[in-house]
């Protein structure tokens, strides 16, 4: 089956002292969305950017020719609703979290839709999908988690691939057009087996930041998924 595969370069990688800088740089590389991830020391054991940050790179989260790339804001924070608002408000264009952090996921999910942005689930590898049995039909984006969320520079968890293939299923159940999203230990030469499982999306952070060309990694990746 063909997809339109994605490439989310996660800048949890990137040079934090010169992020507008990095965002551009890897666009101008290939990247398809920037993948920002959120981290509040409670749901999960580390601290990165917030909403302030989101807003500051909205600006330059744009292709050469000024056409905007989609940040894509993966919460791990617990609770969800306020700072999903205010990812919301900063600019953010998909906004996913992780269904065990939400009092109320159907709600969250629609809070983060009603603000005119995409929503996703996020599942950590070993949670299963089945609160999917109830809010699929409302989801724009699914995020397997195929290493335990926190850190980037982890190894990719191989139960992720069946759990993927679970979720390619589900989403061809409901026929609806959701993006099947990865993250986590992606690499060049592991891309090709996750997209077989029926990924269309991968988030990459070490991988191409840990290079100093990043457009080499993405062509690479891109050649890889063929
Ligand atoms: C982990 C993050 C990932 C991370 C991936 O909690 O959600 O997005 O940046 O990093 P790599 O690609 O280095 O495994
Ligand atoms: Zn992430």
């Amino acid at each position: 089956m063909s997809r339109t595969y994605r490439i989310a370069p996660s800048i949890l990688s990137a040079d934090f002292a010169c992020l507008g800088q990095e965002v551009r740089d890897v666009i101008a590389a290939g990247a398809d969305w920037i993948h920002f991830d959120v981290m509040d020391n409670h749901y999960v054991p580390n601290l990165t950017f917030g909403p302030m940050v989101c807003s500051a790179l909205k600006a330059h989260s744009k292709a050469p020719d000024g056409t905007p790339v989609p940040i894509d804001v993966h919460l791990m924070v617990q609770p969800v609703d306020a700072l999903a608002a205010a990812f919301a408000q900063a600019g953010a264009d998909l906004i996913s979290f992780h269904p065990d952090a939400s009092g109320h996921v159907h709600r969250s999910v629609q809070a983060i839709k009603a603000q005119g942005c995409k929503a996703g689930l996020v599942f950590n590898p070993a949670q299963p999908l089945d609160v999917l049995d109830w809010v699929i039909d409302d989801l724009d984006l699914i995020l397997i988690m195929s290493v335990n969320p926190g850190f980037g520079g982890q190894s990719f968890i191989d139960s992720a691939l069946r759990k993927i293939e679970q979720a390619r299923k589900r989403i061809q159940a409901s026929g609806r057009d959701i993006r099947l999203e990865v993250d986590g230990g992606i690499k060049t030469d592991n891309i090709r087996r996750v997209a077989d499982a029926g990924a269309d999306t991968f988030v990459a952070g070490s991988a191409i930041f840990g290079k100093p060309d990043y457009k080499s990694v993405i062509d690479a990746m891109r050649v890889a998924l063929g």
